[in-house]
């Protein structure tokens, strides 16, 4: 099926990727425009996000690329005054930005924890503040938060913002779905699992011997065996905000190869 999104303004915070090859704000934005939607790729590294719009382009979609920092409330006012300036309304919004830090409790900063926080549930309640009056005036709107299965399952590596935060990020969704259902503003999260994307080479990695070790691990982890990609994830936001999803809010989809099933 394709023109699913025909027409509509995709907002899409971390639409580069921290490494070559596909992450999963990428594949998102990308099979967004596959699907007709105007791309407005943002993220902290312009270069990034510039070849996530090239990739677009290429491929004969549309979109522009823009560099803000999700945590600094002034620079994602004045992103989203700029997109509304430029396309008229923001029918999207994908939160994909988010980090680890590894790390026993005795060994994490109050910086460092403050810092995943700011980056993982902070700078959403700063794109949902600053986007929810553009999708109030519409009457209508879609936002997809990129959680993680570590929200509701502790798994091997100790990066406790990471769980705190995700979980948050659950809640805060379903909250926003909750109070904004009434005025066709729908609120969703997606949980990846065990995903093979450029990130986990960077903040992952260092729970193994090398990155061979790390993908021989984390293929066994799941009940299909395999890890899931950065497509499987994009293909979940898709749907959900697409009008197949049309009543489907404050749901929280795992993506996770049947990990979520396990006890
Ligand atoms: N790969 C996995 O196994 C896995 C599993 C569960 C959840 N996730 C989630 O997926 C998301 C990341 O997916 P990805 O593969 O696209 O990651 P990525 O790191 O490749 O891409 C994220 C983009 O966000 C940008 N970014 C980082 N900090 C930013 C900031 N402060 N402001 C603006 N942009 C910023 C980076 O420059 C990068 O281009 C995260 O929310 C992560 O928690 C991943």
């Amino acid at each position: 099926m394709t023109g699913r999104l025909d027409g509509r303004i995709a907002l899409v915070f971390g639409a580069g990727s921290s490494g070559p090859g596909w992450g999963n704000g990428k594949a998102a934005a990308v099979l967004y425009a596959r699907e007709g939607a105007t791309v407005v790729a943002v993220d902290r590294n312009l270069a990034a996000a510039g070849e996530t719009v090239g990739i677009i382009e290429g491929e004969g979609g549309k979109g522009f690329a823009l560099a803000a920092d999700v945590t600094q409330g002034g620079e994602v006012a004045a992103t989203v005054a700029d997109v509304v300036a430029r396309c008229g309304r923001i029918d999207i919004l994908h939160n994909n930005v988010g980090i680890t830090e590894m790390g026993d409790l005795a060994d994490i900063t109050e910086q460092g924890w403050h810092r995943v926080m700011d980056v993982n549930l902070t700078s959403v309640f700063l794109t949902c503040k600053h986007v929810l009056p553009v999708m109030q005036g519409q009457g209508a709107g879609a936002i997809v938060n990129v959680s993680s299965l570590a929200s509701v399952q502790i798994n091997d590596y100790p990066y406790f913002s990471y769980y705190a935060s995700k979980a948050g990020l659950n809640h805060f969704t379903r909250a926003l779905a909750v109070r904004y259902a009434a005025q066709g503003i729908r609120a969703n999260a997606v949980l990846p699992g065990v995903i093979d994307t450029p990130l986990i080479y960077q903040q992952i990695v260092s729970q193994y011997a090398d990155a061979a070790a790390m993908k021989q691990a984390r293929d066994k982890i799941a009940p299909m065996k395999r890890s899931g990609t950065a497509w499987d994830v994009a293909r979940a936001a898709l749907f959900l905000v697409s009008d197949e999803a049309a009543y489907i809010t404050g749901v929280c989809l795992p993506v996770d190869g049947g990990l979520s099933c396990r006890a």
